[in-house]
């Protein structure tokens, strides 16, 4: 479950200017469970106003071709502000249509966890409702088909003005339609927990099974594998040695299999030497569903 954050009655409206002014100017650390909850009091405040955020987004649509411009989200994501250090953006959260209802096996959503904290509020509509659990990614290794234990919270819904901080790798859910539809606010501090991956879990049996964020970073990575790009090799050495995500080690030891087929057996030895578990089940993963580096594994 998300932590609810009790906030005393505020009916003070900020403009996303001053929001964004008092997140920088009070020196939030945002990386910081507290300094975040802290900061609550301001979202608040932005959550009162109920026009910044048509102002902002027909502001956008004037000048058209800049619309959303810098957004790589879905279309029910709009990015309001983003810094270095953190993002602000809204959520837009539709009801279930008729058609939709009819779809066989149709799902709304995954269950899931987040690489990061979002500092949420309610701001318009009746919220969406999710089914929440808890897991401890400390006790876990993250490996697809691993089962970890997820300790059911209930059913949390984000009615308007309710804040709350879902906490990364650690708040995990699975959203429900609203009734109607309905808008939140996030406020999304880049924090360290962005270099491990997101999760989707079996609901029922809490078994990981799929990693949910591919990055560009990912694609590059892989397309360098796939093109065979020797020119490649180096930074491809130096992210399986020193990139901070186990995926990003992974994929790049992957694509050094595919491009130098004849170093295969001192890959393989240098990855099982100093590589922890999770990069290793990921390469051997990669490997067993692309079928690249057969011959190498079934010899090694
Ligand atoms: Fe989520």
């Amino acid at each position: 479950m998300p932590l609810e954050i009790a906030l005393p009655d505020d009916h003070e409206r900020f403009s996303l200017q001053d929001y964004i002014e008092c997140l920088e100017e009070e020196g939030y650390d945002l990386s910081d469970h507290d300094d975040l909850i802290a900061s609550a009091k301001h979202l608040k405040k932005l959550g009162n106003n109920k026009d910044f955020l048509i102002d902002r987004v027909f502001a956008e649509l004037k000048k058209s071709l800049q619309f959303q411009e810098t957004n790589i989200y879905a279309p029910e994501v709009l990015l309001l502000h983003t810094t270095n250090s953190y993002f602000i953006r809204a959520n837009i959260w539709k009801p279930v249509t008729k058609v939709e209802l009819q779809v066989p096996g149709y799902r709304y959503d995954v269950c899931h966890d987040h690489n990061f904290d979002i500092l949420t509020i309610g701001y318009l509509g009746p919220g969406y409702r999710s089914r929440a659990y808890t897991y401890d990614s400390a006790a876990c290794e993250g490996m697809l088909g691993e089962t970890v234990n997820l300790t059911s919270e209930g059913v949390f819904t984000l009615t308007e003005g309710k804040v709350a901080l879902y906490r990364a790798k650690r708040d995990v859910h699975i959203q429900l339609p609203p009734e109607r539809l309905s808008v939140s606010i996030n406020l999304i501090p880049k924090g360290d927990a962005r270099n491990q991956a997101q999760l989707q879990f079996d609901e029922s049996s809490g078994r990981i099974c799929r990693y949910l964020n591919f990055s560009g970073a990912e694609a590059a990575v892989r397309l360098a594998g796939l093109l065979e790009s020797r020119e490649c090799l180096e930074g491809l050495v130096r992210i399986a040695t020193q990139h901070p995500s186990a995926k990003m080690r992974a994929l790049a030891l992957v694509s050094q299999l595919s491009i130098a087929p004849e170093s295969a057996d001192t890959i393989w030895a240098d990855m099982n030497t100093a590589q922890p578990l999770l990069v290793r089940h990921i390469v051997e993963a990669e490997v067993a569903q692309y079928g690249a580096c057969m011959r190498t594994i079934s010899s090694g």
